[in-house]
């Protein structure tokens, strides 16, 4: 008889902008699918290519202003709309590698002041990630990483809110801190054990609480 088919596992990675959670994503994604073509997936969110997203990205851009409210359930809504997809790779095997996810969502209302138990209420349900890799970089090691974006969020005293928000949002049972201040081989090599030693013979869940 064949052995079962192992599920996939959904990776999460968190941290503040330059800290090089996008780059090491990508990488982590890439050099999965050199080792079985076709084993990971790449997923950012927002996702600015849904409908949902394009608004998104317009108020990111400073092109549209939307009320905060509803911008938090857009970003929510965005996820969501990946829910099946990523239900569905996993249940195939398939790694799932996300570029942000429910944690940037509810530390960046928290850090604009919406309320908080309405904030951590919106994203209950979603997939919960099997690891939320934290991508933990010193101020120093930003700052010499170059200037901010352009972006609306991208502004030091945003940055320092997320900063001081995104740790009370740790569950040790599955974060993880990646050390993000060493170069790009070093993390991608740190992220990549992480990887190899997550459980994949443990029931796939849903969150119940954020
Ligand atoms: P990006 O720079 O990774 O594309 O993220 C877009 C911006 O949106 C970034 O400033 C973080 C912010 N953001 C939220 O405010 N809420 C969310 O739910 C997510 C995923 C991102
Ligand atoms: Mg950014």
């Amino acid at each position: 008889m064949a052995a079962a088919q192992k599920r996939g596992v959904l990776i999460v990675f968190e941290g503040l902008d330059r800290s090089g959670k996008s780059t090491q994503a990508k990488r982590l994604v890439e050099s999965l699918n050199k080792r079985a073509e076709g084993s990971a997936v790449l997923q950012a969110f927002p996702d600015r290519s849904s409908p949902i997203g394009k608004l998104i990205d317009q108020y990111l851009k400073k092109e549209i202003d939307l009320d905060e409210h509803s911008l938090h359930l857009m970003f929510s809504a965005d996820r969501f709309l990946k829910n099946q997809m990523i239900r569905e790779n996993i249940a195939k095997g398939i790694d799932v590698i996300c570029d942000r996810y429910c944690y940037s969502g509810v530390a960046y209302s928290l850090a604009k002041g919406l309320p908080e138990q309405w904030v951590r209420s919106s994203d209950v349900g979603l997939p919960k990630p099997d690891a939320v890799l934290f991508f933990d970089v010193s101020p120093a090691v930003a700052a010499q990483r170059g200037g901010f974006g352009a972006e609306r969020l991208e502004t030091a005293t945003m940055q320092q809110k997320v900063a001081a928000v995104m740790p009370t949002l740790r569950d040790d049972s599955f974060w993880k801190t990646v050390n993000a201040d060493g170069d790009l081989d070093t993390v991608e090599k740190d992220v990549f054990r992480l990887y190899e030693n997550l459980n994949r013979e443990k029931p796939f869940e849903s969150l119940e609480k954020i």
